[in-house]
């Protein structure tokens, strides 16, 4: 039986090296019944077929049914858009869903959005987040990280958006490359107000040891 699917949120997917991340996250919005509305662009398969050895399917429709199956998604949960479906609904700020993650982003995207070119409709859906004032996550990934990309960290950091470079921590005491993904992908969804049980937030045993 289906279960009701809650927040609509956009993930875009693009050419940075990362897609653990971007899988491992879109399981997790899956998991806590988000509908997804997901953005990848031809880069981004690329690094999937190099970083996970899977290929994506190039029509939307096809795409989404492949994600729906990979992620175990109800029918209609997760839904895929080319990169000039102008008429979706992250096109307009009178429908786009208010949260939006760029996981990861290449620095390539990440400028684009910052001098707002809006040329397909990753860069859309963002500037239509940021006009509207609502949530943008974006999880770029180089090394090192140039002037001109920290300089287009800072402005969109200056507009509201939340700069989470991929960029995981070691106090967990992490096993394992799928440890590594959870530190980053649960920190972004603790950004977005999504309950999480990948990893304990900072001092939750002493927490629950003095309680
Ligand atoms: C295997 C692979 C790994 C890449 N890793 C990165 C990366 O970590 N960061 C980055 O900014 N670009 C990376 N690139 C380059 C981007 O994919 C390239 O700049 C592309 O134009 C980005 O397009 P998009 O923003 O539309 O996805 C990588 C490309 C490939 C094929």
């Amino acid at each position: 039986m289906s279960q009701a699917i809650g927040q609509a949120i956009t993930l875009a997917i693009t050419g940075a090296s990362g897609s653990p991340y971007a899988l491992e996250l879109l399981k997790q919005l899956v998991l806590a019944k988000c509908e997804v509305h997901l953005l990848i662009s031809s880069a981004a398969k690329v690094v999937f077929a190099t970083e996970e050895n899977l290929k994506i399917p190039s029509k939307p429709d096809a795409a989404a049914k492949f994600f729906t199956e990979l992620t175990h998604a109800q029918p209609d949960q997760i839904k895929v858009y080319g990169k000039e479906e102008w008429f979706s609904i992250v096109a307009s700020g009178s429908s786009a869903p208010k949260k939006m993650v760029i996981c990861p982003c290449s620095t390539g995207t990440l400028s684009s959005i910052a001098t707002g070119a809006c040329d397909n409709l990753i860069e859309r859906g963002a500037d239509v987040v940021i006009k509207e004032r609502g949530q943008l996550i974006v999880v770029p990934r180089e090394m090192p990280f140039s002037s001109i990309h920290l300089e287009n960290m800072l402005k969109l950091s200056n507009l509201g958006v939340t700069i989470m470079p991929a960029a995981p921590g070691f106090y967990h005491m992490p096993k394992s490359i799928q440890d590594l993904v959870d530190f980053v992908v649960a920190r972004i969804l603790n950004h977005l107000d999504i309950e999480q049980t990948l990893v304990k937030p900072w001092g939750y045993e002493t927490y629950k040891k003095n309680k």
